[in-house]
């Protein structure tokens, strides 16, 4: 079997990009260890940035997120008891999307069926072979029967656990990473959110994070203990402490109902330079992880999808190897911006172990400094709206 660009992993990284390469002319097969189920099962980025948005409407897959998503125009910010908010279009020409990662890789699984892309999902065993050659291969099984693709390139997007990464040589690859001692605890519940627009809440027992997915689709969050696990909250508790988090007059109008799902992640910032070794191109949380703090994780997902698309297009209409050869340089200079901001928005907003006075002092001036100063509000509003491609 042959084809142009095996992609391996279903998820929003390799669908988006499986999308855009389709509309190009350019065939790929993906490689999904999971069952599509499985995939949409996953509760996870609820935030999207106006590159992604576009990059939806490129991909041709924007027609329910703009009936049913919500732009969001700022953000609130809590601390101390009490609330400011940052106005995204005041700041910045932009704005970000309420709509859910899950929404939009159901989305772009329709536009595949639709296309007819051959998407092979419980796929096991996934070895990418000569990578460091012109002429790259990929082996699977799959129902019990193995199976060799031969192909052009490899786009890894196989998440943070997948076989990508990993195929690049230790010798090549440096990694760079920092672990924070806390998780997030989220709630899924089929209540009205507590505010039409997201909540970042510092408080003396934790963070907390109220956001949404629609008018009666909430997505709460409270930082936790790393060894912690979901079994220990019962829901009222969760209420209970979410509460205790935020100012005093979103706890008082909060409405609580039966979570629907209930998990913990962890929380860690990563990055592996380069995101490119021969013909294996990494995107996307195979290449790097944010804390969710800031929302820029798929966001990412989105720009090395844009920038290695790009690069894969203009290889294959002229010839020229300019983009894929820049790839990685292209999108580890972005990447490490939004590394910055998610690893500052975290250390602005949790409670540390061990966290001294003077840290906690210096917290709440930072705070305050970003209430007081539009300057600062402009820096934190391009962030969160996303740094141009
Ligand atoms: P993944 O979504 O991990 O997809 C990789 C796919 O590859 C998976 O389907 C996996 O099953 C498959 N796979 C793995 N190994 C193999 C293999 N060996 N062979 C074949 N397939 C394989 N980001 C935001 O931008 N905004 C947010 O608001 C936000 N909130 C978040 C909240 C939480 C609680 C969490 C956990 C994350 C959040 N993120 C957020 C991050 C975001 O979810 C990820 O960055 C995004 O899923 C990355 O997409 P991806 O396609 O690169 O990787
Ligand atoms: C979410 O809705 O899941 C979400 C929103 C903003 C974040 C992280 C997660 O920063």
């Amino acid at each position: 079997m042959r084809t142009q660009v095996v992609i391996v992993g279903g998820g929003p990284s390799g669908l988006l990009l499986g999308q855009l390469l389709h509309l190009a002319g350019i065939d790929a097969v993906i490689l999904e260890r999971k069952s599509r189920d499985y995939v949409l099962g996953r509760i996870r980025a609820g935030v999207l940035e106006r590159g992604l948005v576009d990059l939806m409407g490129q991909a041709g897959v924007d027609a329910r997120m703009k009936t049913e998503g919500f732009v969001h125009d700022g953000t609130l910010i809590g601390y101390d008891g009490e609330m400011f908010r940052v106005d995204f279009a005041h700041h910045t020409d932009a704005t970000v999307m309420v709509y859910g990662q899950t929404e939009v890789t159901r989305d772009l699984y329709d536009a595949r069926d639709a296309t007819g892309g051959d998407t092979r999902f419980e796929v096991d065993n996934v070895v990418i072979h000569d990578a460091d050659t012109d002429a790259p291969f990929v082996t699977f099984d799959q129902g019990g029967e193995s199976h060799h693709i031969d192909c052009d390139f490899v786009a890894g997007c196989d998440g943070f656990h997948g076989v990508s990464r990993k195929t690049i040589p230790d010798a090549v690859r440096t990694d760079f990473e920092k672990v924070y001692p806390f998780g997030w605890l989220g709630v899924l519940s089929e209540t009205p959110p507590v505010n039409d627009e997201l909540i970042y809440a510092n408080s003396a027992r934790g963070f907390a994070l109220c956001s949404m997915r629609n008018a009666q689709l909430s997505r709460y969050y409270i930082q936790c203990d790393t060894a912690d696990s979901p079994d220990n909250w019962t829901d009222d508790a969760f209420w209970d402490e979410l509460r205790r988090r935020i100012p005093a007059e979103a706890a008082e109008t909060l409405i609580t109902g039966p979570s629907i799902e209930k998990s913990i992640a962890p929380l860690r910032s990563f990055v592996t330079e380069p995101m490119r070794w021969g013909r294996l191109f990494l995107c996307g949380d195979a290449a790097h992880i944010v804390p969710p703090t800031g929302a820029k994780g798929l966001n990412t997902a989105a720009s090395d999808v844009h920038y290695l698309n790009q690069g894969l297009r203009q290889f294959y209409a002229d010839g020229d190897s300019h983009g894929i050869d820049t790839y990685s340089q292209k999108a580890l200079a972005r990447v490490w911006k939004t590394q910055r901001f998610s690893w500052w928005f975290s250390n602005l907003m949790h409670h540390y172990p061990g966290q001294t006075d003077f840290d906690k002092k210096m917290q709440l001036a930072e705070l305050a400094f970003l209430r007081d100063s539009p300057e600062a509000q402009a820096a934190m509003a391009l962030n969160y709206v996303g740094l141009p491609y």
